[in-house]
């Protein structure tokens, strides 16, 4: 691995360029060979903390832990001390001294990096409310496998520019030379603080973002054009202003007749039919949704492999 391996993975800037191409490589090795890898974590364990639901995130890192040896046990709030007073780093002190690395999907970006902060095994993060890093992975990995290459390639985001999936995908273009446009709404603009990040890592990568309000104008040149659901989780109170604020972002037929012939789409799901992207899309030719949620495995196993094995060569 080309890079320096992070203690944890909290967001996608947490991987130097070096370290996530060396992820992919890696997790493009674990998909060609899923069992290749069987032993090598024999007998460790991770602790899955949902706070919020999931179907890919949980049964992908589930299942990843088990395809190196593993094994995976699912921690809801509730039926832990913590949803009954204990604090966030009390719990995670304990828990190291349990597992091997905890993962946790949760609300507050703030209580991922407390967790970091008060574990001694690796943290990674399955989705904060401004962050969702291994559904990046997955993502580069599959853009990878269709065009062979990423530095210089073209994408569009297409939606909420503050959204988590916006910000881990821009963190990961940036990471890897690749030209980014963003078509927002006012309103959804991306932050600024994670715009100047990404930038800052562009002037080195050889990638670029550009912002726009205007859905054609942000794929005409992109062969990758990335739907994102108009109310996430953590917003529902705020479905009728954004459902009507992100009416006009919807990947849909019309719009990709504007990108080149070679465009694909791409979303993170659970989709919303009809609304961000078309039945016609999502399950057309075009469509690398599938690839995007089967890579969720290959890219959780080589996450785990390698912020595991790395903790442990430090520990002695
Ligand atoms: N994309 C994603 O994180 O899916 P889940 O919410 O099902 O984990």
């Amino acid at each position: 691995m080309h890079g320096k391996v992070p203690d944890d993975l909290l967001r996608v800037s947490d991987l130097d360029p070096g370290t996530l191409a060396g992820l992919l490589e890696l997790a493009g090795a674990m998909k060609q060979e899923p069992l290749g890898w069987e032993r090598s974590l024999h007998g460790a364990t991770i602790g899955c903390l949902f706070e919020k639901p999931s179907t890919r995130t949980r049964v992908s890192l589930a299942t990843a832990a088990h395809r190196l040896g593993m094994s995976a046990i699912v921690l809801n709030r509730d039926e832990m001390q913590l949803g009954h007073g204990e604090t966030i780093a009390d719990t995670t002190r304990v828990l190291s001294s349990y597992l091997d690395a905890i993962t946790v999907r949760t609300f507050a970006h703030s209580t991922v990096e407390q967790m970091a902060e008060a574990a001694t095994v690796p943290v990674i993060n399955a989705l904060s409310n401004s962050h969702h890093p291994c559904q990046s992975l997955a993502d580069l990995l599959a853009l990878r496998e269709h065009f062979g290459t990423l530095a210089g390639m073209r994408a569009a985001f297409i939606g909420d520019g503050r959204s988590n999936t916006c910000n881990s995908f821009l963190a990961a273009c940036a990471a890897s030379g690749m030209h980014l446009t963003i078509a927002a709404p006012r309103g959804y603009e991306t932050d600024a603080d994670i715009l100047g990040e990404a930038q800052e890592l562009m002037a080195q990568t050889g990638g670029s973002v550009s912002l726009t309000t205007e859905p054609i104008e942000a794929v005409r040149a992109a062969q990758a054009v990335y739907a994102e659901v108009w109310v996430p989780m953590d917003k529902r109170d705020e479905h009728a202003v954004r459902a009507t604020l992100l009416a006009d972002y919807r990947v849909d037929g019309a719009l990709l007749a504007h990108a080149p012939r070679e465009a694909v789409a791409m979303h993170c799901l659970p989709a919303h039919r009809g609304q961000e992207i078309t039945s016609e899309v999502l399950d057309g030719p075009r469509s690398l949704v599938w690839r995007q949620a089967a890579n969720r495995l290959p890219t959780a196993q080589a996450v785990l492999h390698t912020l595991i094995t790395t903790a442990r060569r430090r520990a002695t």
